[in-house]
């Protein structure tokens, strides 16, 4: 039963992504800070969201019913800041590493393109303008990885 929502959240980011980007996680340790549990949550959660977000972006049809999951994103984007207080640096369990509060500064631009990436998804869905809908889709795919890539522990 353990393994069994992991290979799931690896099997809906290999669909959403349609590429070779590995995000989650094989083990979801469990740790005793909320926070830190609310950012794991949360990130495990915009998995299937953003398997959501991709279908409508397949075939030719209207993208307006992907702006509801992609406020979620939109909206939890918003709320990375306060996930990654310096109070949770080195929480027993978290793959956050220690650069996130080394380089500030670097953390914070990722996190802006983030949220830029996933409210311009969320305002494209809602004009139902497919062109920049696809083009935030790729930006908001290609922050999740590149952010991964810095401040995540493989
Ligand atoms: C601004 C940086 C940043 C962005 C953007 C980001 N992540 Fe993360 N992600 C992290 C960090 C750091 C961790 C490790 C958190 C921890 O263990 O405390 C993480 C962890 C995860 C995990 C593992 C959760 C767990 O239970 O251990 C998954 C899955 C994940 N991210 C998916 C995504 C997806 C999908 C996106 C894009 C839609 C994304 N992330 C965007 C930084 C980011």
């Amino acid at each position: 039963m353990r393994k069994f929502v992991p290979a799931f959240a690896l099997a809906a980011l290999s669909l959403a992504t349609g590429s070779q980007l590995v995000l989650a996680h094989e083990d979801h340790v469990v740790t005793h800070d909320p926070l830190v549990e609310a950012r794991k949550g949360g990130m495990t959660m915009m998995v299937p969201t953003l398997t959501a977000v991709g279908r409508a972006a397949e075939g030719e049809g209207s993208v307006a019913r992907a702006a509801f999951p992609a406020s979620g994103l939109a909206s939890f984007a918003r709320s990375l800041p306060a996930l990654f207080g310096p109070d949770t640096d080195g929480t027993t369990g978290s793959a956050a590493l220690p650069a996130i509060w080394e380089d500030e500064a670097g953390f914070a631009a990722q996190v802006a393109e983030f949220q830029s990436a996933t409210a311009a998804l969320e305002a494209a869905a809602r004009a139902d303008d497919r062109e920049s809908f696809t083009a935030a889709l790729d930006r908001t795919k290609a922050s999740c990885q590149s952010c991964h890539e810095a401040y995540r522990a493989e």
